[in-house]
């Protein structure tokens, strides 16, 4: 096992440029390697997961090729998906198996999906039960709720599905499937997650009608997103969040986010931040293919307790984990609420965020969906040992905390970072003077 040993810091300034978005990141390599053509994607996030996703992308017959965040695929349809020799792993991320299992679902070839100890703890039932009621052949450990899971390709019927969470990877696999299939699919209920595979299909010729409450999708003739989508990744609010929350809780600081996407489905923690009185500056708004993006500067701020829960939790629920760390320095109570889906991430992040924040000297209570959190009135954290449970938020999250903690904060396999944000010690280094 390794550690990190970190102190705090008496001034925090910086520019820090924003690696791509981990979930459009995804999606670009996913979405092209079916596309008819070729396309060019920059600023690529080179983190773990993304990786995952071109390995298992290739191991499919498509040629990618990465030279540090640019990806260049030839895509070759949905027929053209060659049947994989082995079994593909998906490491540490839920987005590649399960946006994968959505797409192999309804193409003619065998495919197993796994990864990591994580990843084949997390429930699989909430993609697996709708792609069944499609058709689809699709099984794996405990009745098809956990990976590895075993995909016979098949053609799928359309249909309707209310979606009972909000969650991007359900939606996004479930229109994934019905791309081969041969009648519209129509979903309701909780579509209000991110809406980047919405955006890049539209944008790739896919015929979909999105309304306030359904979205309905209407196959291609021919089984093929008509049109490749060269792109810039927009920098990931979910990494910008990190230094959001730093510049925030440091006494002396002022920190510069460049080229971060601004979807409103991704800017929760900015909404939440100001909510507690943070100072936030955006400036330079632009827009970046099918995103919008802008520059977010925030400076040393006297932050307030909140509530976090209802509409907005789809919209922050990666950052929880930091946003926790702002509302431990806060004045007054901070309640997250609704957010029961944080114990299906890569680790429960209820337990593991409550364990470590207690460990720092926070008064936490974890309820069923979410925790109740007793600001401390400033940056008066105590450093301690704390554990990243191979989770790459936790471990940032606490590297954030360190930087206002008393003596020395030491933090457990913080290698994980690596997953969405390569970057992330470095900078770390690099933003006090
Ligand atoms: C993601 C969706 C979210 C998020 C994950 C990335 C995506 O998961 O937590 O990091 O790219 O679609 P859920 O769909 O499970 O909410």
């Amino acid at each position: 096992m390794s550690h990190v040993k970190l102190t705090a810091r008496a001034r925090l300034r910086g520019t820090v440029d924003i690696p791509g978005d981990k979930s459009i990141s995804h999606r670009a390599v996913i979405f092209n390697a079916v596309a008819e053509g070729s396309a060019r994607i920059t600023n690529f996030l080179t983190g773990a997961d993304c990786l995952s996703t071109i390995a298992c992308v290739r191991a499919l017959g498509v040629d990618v090729v990465q030279e540090g965040s640019e990806v260049h695929v030839r895509g070759v349809g949905l027929r053209g998906l060659r049947e994989p020799a082995d079994v593909l792993d998906c490491g540490n991320s839920g987005t590649t198996l399960r946006l994968l299992a959505g797409l192999l679902a309804g193409t003619s070839i065998f495919t197993v999906l796994t990864g990591d100890a994580s990843l084949r703890s997390r429930p699989q039932q909430r993609i697996v039960a709708p792609m069944r009621a499609l058709g689809a052949q699709i099984d794996g450990r405990q009745s098809g709720d956990r990976a590895p899971l075993a995909i016979r390709g098949s053609s799928l019927r359309g249909g309707s599905y209310q979606l009972p969470v909000a969650s991007a990877q359900v939606k996004s696999a479930l229109l994934l499937a019905a791309l081969g299939g041969s009648g519209s699919l129509t979903l309701g209920g909780r579509i209000d997650s991110r809406d980047h595979t919405e955006r890049m299909l539209s944008a790739m010729g896919i015929d979909l009608q999105i309304g306030p409450d359904q979205i309905t999708l209407y196959p291609p003739t021919h089984p093929v997103l008509p049109y490749p989508l060269s792109l810039r990744v927009p920098g990931d609010p979910s990494s910008a969040a990190f230094w959001w929350v730093a510049a925030a809780i440091h006494p002396d600081a002022e920190l510069t986010t460049i080229g971060v996407c601004l979807n409103p489905t991704r800017t929760g923690a900015l909404d939440v931040l100001h909510a507690m009185g943070a100072e936030i500056t955006i400036t330079n708004q632009r827009s970046e293919g099918s995103e919008p993006v802008g520059d977010v500067t925030v400076r040393s701020s006297h932050l307030r307790g909140t509530v976090i829960g209802g509409t907005l939790i789809p919209r922050l629920i990666d950052e929880i984990p930091i946003l926790a760390v702002a509302a431990a320095c806060a004045e007054g109570t901070t309640v997250v609420r609704d957010a029961q889906e944080l114990r299906a991430k890569e680790t429960d992040r209820i337990a593991t965020v409550s364990a470590g924040l207690t460990a720092l000297g926070v008064e936490v209570e974890p309820t069923n969906d979410g925790m109740i959190l007793t600001g401390l009135g400033g940056p008066a954290l105590h450093g301690t040992a704390l554990q990243s449970h191979h989770d790459h938020r936790l471990a940032m999250a606490w590297a954030v905390a360190s930087l206002v903690a008393s003596g020395e904060t030491t933090i457990a396999d913080p290698e994980s970072a690596a997953v969405s944000y390569p970057g992330f010690w470095e900078i770390l280094q690099h933003i006090h003077n």
